[in-house]
């Protein structure tokens, strides 16, 4: 139907409908789809000056000086969260907005989600404790500390005009496929001598911008040892942290200008989560429903494939086998769930 609208008033109720129906179609359309490349990041300049404002600037200062706020060497003992001397951007880049690096832009959008680890509903507090826990060895932060209120409030602000159920392209990491064999260790070896010794150190240790003990943190951070991310983070993963550096490292990079190999992504990967690192007790209970756990999670219980494959690969077979076993694997979780729960009265 095009009849032409001529009268104003009725040209004015058109409009207004029309523009009506272009709001509820971005606030409900579940399809929509925000592409994260090449949009503007808000400004905190814009924002007027007032404690909404101090906090998201709060927010941004933790993620990016984490180890002068709440890391294991401030002064203040109660203020200790963090349990080693990385900042939240060490991964999640450019103050976590940076496309295919874990951004944060659009995160207040996605959760609460459903999440595997817990196999529940998990919220974006929740999420930031899971990162206190593991990428940063620590503690989970109080829910109404002004930390985690100036977290989720930097988040918010990020995720600014992000409708709410968008899919955001450029989340997460690069969903790249992983080569079809064990990873090669020693051929990591040498990719990580030629292309990351030079800043995170022949020893993996990175380089600290003063003195242990000063809280000032890291020019290039550590890739394992004492003050790493610990055995339950995901950067312990290989898949996840292949699809990590293969699409941001060496500094500089990004998804759309790579510089190494799948390959080479893979074996320097499988290095890195070779060595020792901090121990994060009672893994077992991550990932409950058993069936959804990433075969790359290299801890037991392992009802598919040895602890090495789940390690160092191949991921493709154990993905393929899961899959065969979803319902059995189910079937199992729901048992194990039955007898963990209260006795009924
Ligand atoms: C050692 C690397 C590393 C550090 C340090 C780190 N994170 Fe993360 N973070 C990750 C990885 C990897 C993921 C994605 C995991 C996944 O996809 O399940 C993630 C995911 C997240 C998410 C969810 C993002 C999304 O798109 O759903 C939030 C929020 C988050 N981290 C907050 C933090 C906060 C806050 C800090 C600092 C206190 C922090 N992280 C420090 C590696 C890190
Ligand atoms: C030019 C210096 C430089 C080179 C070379 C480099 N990185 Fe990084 N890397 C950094 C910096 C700096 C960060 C912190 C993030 C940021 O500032 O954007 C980082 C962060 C990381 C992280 C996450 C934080 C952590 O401590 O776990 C990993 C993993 C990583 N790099 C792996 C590698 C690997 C593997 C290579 C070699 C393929 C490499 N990097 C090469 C400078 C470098």
């Amino acid at each position: 139907m095009n009849t032409p609208i001529s009268h104003p008033a009725k040209r004015g109720v058109a409009l207004a409908a029309l523009v009506l129906a272009a709001q509820l179609a971005t606030a409900a359309d579940p399809t929509s789809t925000v592409t994260l490349v090449g949009r503007a990041v808000p400004d905190i300049a814009n924002l007027p000056a007032g404690p909404q404002r101090d906090l998201v600037e709060y927010g941004k200062q933790l993620s990016e000086r984490t180890f002068a706020h709440i890391g294991p060497e401030v002064a203040n003992q109660k203020l200790r969260y963090a349990g080693n001397n990385l900042a939240c951007v060490s991964c999640h880049e450019a103050s976590a907005t940076k496309p295919f690096a874990m951004p944060w832009v659009g995160v207040s959008a996605t959760f609460p989600q459903y999440r595997g680890r817990e196999d529940d509903i998990s919220t974006v507090e929740e999420r930031v404790n899971g990162c206190m826990e593991r990428s940063m060895n620590g503690k989970a932060l109080p829910l109404d500390s002004r930390e985690m209120k100036a977290f989720t409030t930097y988040i918010a602000f990020l995720s600014k005009d992000v409708p709410i159920g968008a899919t955001v392209q450029g989340a997460g990491t690069v969903q790249s496929k992983m080569p079809n064999r064990r990873a090669d260790v020693t051929a990591g070896a040498t990719v990580y001598a030629a292309k990351c010794a030079v800043c995170h150190g022949v020893d993996g240790q990175g380089t600290r911008v003063g003195k242990a003990g000063d809280a000032q943190g890291y020019t290039f951070p550590p890739l394992w040892g004492p003050d790493s991310f610990n055995t339950g983070a995901g950067m312990n993963r290989l898949a996840m942290a292949a699809r990590f550096i293969k699409h941001n490292m060496p500094l500089g990079t990004s998804h759309d200008a790579t510089q190494l190999s799948d390959d080479e992504a893979y074996d320097v990967s499988a290095l890195m989560v070779s060595k020792p690192r901090p121990v994060k007790a009672n893994l077992e209970v991550d990932f409950p429903a058993r069936w959804n756990k990433p075969v790359d999670a290299a801890f037991p219980p392992y009802l598919v494939g040895t602890a090495d494959q789940h390690k160092f690969g191949p991921f493709p077979p154990l993905a393929d086998k899961q899959k065969q076993m979803t319902e059995q694997l189910k079937a199992l979780a729901a048992a194990e769930r039955a007898a963990k729960a209260p006795p009924s009265r």
